[in-house]
């Protein structure tokens, strides 16, 4: 099928890019010339893996263009993803202005009917307003648009396989004509039959997705509760860390045997610094400012937002006019994305405290230069460690857990770690002659109750509990 992509950040890329992975004919638009014109020199602003390669492969099998001509690119597609940014609004509302805009000129330059598919996340009822616009603004009468929505639920760091492998595929509908469309866009992932550069076609024998068709209020919904869902479940696993340290429990105990309940999961019971990242942070408060319009009681979701606030708060480890190492720097681990990272909280206080911090991520450093070229970006981790007075893990790369601490010991000032993601070994870091803090762990010398001793000037870690 001949599909419009309109949006070349992180989702109308996967999805355009899949979409044409899969066997269809997709031409993608977006407002920035600059990036457009990378994209088509086969350059992706976006660090995914798999992304670029799959990108590149679709170009030269024509199966994927990008234009900056957003006219054409209406005209050509049987289909329009809109994938535009939806970024919060000061008062925590998502900012909708990029779907208005993009509605009215699908209105003004469609010639033929068209399905329009709503890709970005929105607050419910979005749906019923974007009918409306496309209604208002519509230039030809004999142009019929059809809305349907089509929540996308990637993870950043794994969002190619998330698009060819979901859980499942959610069609917001108001008529057969829109599912009979969308089911055709997804057949192959339905039923799996694309070729898959995730796994070099020996994809694992999961079952094939589930497909869900319901109303489109229902679709636009279930995106914003599933995140809110997540966002409860890691704001869950932190307040109990809190507990653990107060009885001296074992948070990776706890969570471990929570898991072991289908009905609850072993996943995002991470404890740690908190969630952050472009989607859970904003998500979690445009669901509860949608909810506040309806006159809905969103407290329990309100707690988990101030629990993680909170909890970032807590991290705001100090290392006053000495030298403090920050290892990661990406919000989450597999991924170049530093926005709404807890890590950028941590360096403000950081640098307003006079340290001089060195820093390390393996891929996102240019993002992080880029916002604080005072921190000194390091080649390897090693580097960090050197005559450091205490080393802050905030991003949960496997790297880091693979490093030889007995080396990082013989390099630091002080052989203090304040693990944010409990990455190490609580005993084994210890028995290095570590001072280890992390989150809800029991540790003879160094359970992390939330208020850590008090350092003078001369051993320079100042602590807000
Ligand atoms: C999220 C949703 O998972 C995805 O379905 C949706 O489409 C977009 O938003 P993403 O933003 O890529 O995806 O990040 P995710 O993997 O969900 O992690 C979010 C944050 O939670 C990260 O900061 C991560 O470090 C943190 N996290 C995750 C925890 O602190 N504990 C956990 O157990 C899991």
């Amino acid at each position: 099928m001949r599909i419009s992509v309109i949006g070349c950040g992180y989702v109308g890329l996967v999805t355009g890019t899949c979409l044409a992975e899969a066997g269809h004919e997709v031409i993608c638009t977006d407002n920035d010339p600059e990036r457009i014109a990378s994209l088509k020199a086969g350059v992706v602003p976006i660090y995914e893996p798999y992304l670029d390669a799959m990108l590149a492969a679709n170009q030269r099998a024509q199966r994927l263009s990008f234009t900056s001509d957003a006219g054409e690119t209406v005209r050509a597609g049987e289909a329009i993803f809109i994938c535009v940014g939806t970024p919060p609004l000061e008062n925590g509302e998502a900012d909708l202005s990029a779907i208005d805009d993009v509605a009215r000129m699908i209105a003004t330059e469609a010639r033929e009917s068209k399905l329009v598919v709503e890709k970005s996340t929105v607050p419910a009822q979005t749906g019923q307003q974007l009918k409306r616009v496309l209604e208002v603004y519509r230039r030809n009468g004999t142009v019929q648009f059809r809305v349907a929505s089509n929540p996308e639920f990637l993870r950043e760091g794994t969002a190619v396989e998330d698009f060819l492998h979901p859980d499942r595929i959610v069609f917001g509908v108001e008529d057969e004509v829109s599912e009979r469309q969308l089911r055709e866009i997804y057949r192959p992932i339905l039923e799996r039959k694309f070729r898959c550069s995730v796994h070099m076609n020996a994809c694992p024998a999961t079952q094939p997705p589930t497909l869900v068709v319901t109303t489109i209020n229902s679709a636009e919904l279930i995106k914003h509760a599933s995140n809110s869902f997540l966002a409860m479940k890691i704001s869950f696993a932190n307040m109990i860390a809190d507990l653990c340290e107060k009885v001296g429990a074992d948070i990776k105990e706890v969570t471990r045997a929570m898991g072991m309940d289908q009905r609850i999961g072993p996943r995002f019971l991470d404890a740690g610094l908190g969630f952050g990242g472009f989607c859970l942070p904003k998500d979690v408060q445009a669901f509860i400012r949608l909810a506040e319009r309806s006159g809905v009681d969103f407290n329990m979701l309100k707690e988990a937002e101030r629990v993680n606030k909170e909890k970032i708060r807590r991290a705001l480890w100090g290392v006053k006019d000495k030298q403090g190492g920050v290892l990661g720097l990406a919000f989450k681990a597999n991924t170049d994305d530093i926005r709404f990272a807890p890590s950028l909280d941590v360096l403000r206080k950081l640098l307003a405290e006079g340290a001089e911090v060195r820093a390390y991520d393996q891929e996102a450093m240019d993002r992080t230069s880029a916002v604080f070229p005072q921190v000194r970006c390091c080649r390897e981790p090693y580097e960090v460690a050197q005559d450091a007075d205490a080393l802050l893990i905030l991003t949960e790369w496997e790297e880091f857990r693979q490093l030889d601490w007995k080396r990082v010991h013989g390099l630091m000032a002080r052989p203090l770690v304040i693990d944010g993601r409990n990455l190490l070994n609580p005993a084994a870091m210890l028995e290095s002659g570590f001072e280890y803090y992390c989150f809800g762990r029991p540790m003879e010398s160094a359970a992390a109750p939330l208020v850590l001793p008090q350092i003078s000037k001369t051993n320079a870690v100042g602590i807000t509990a």
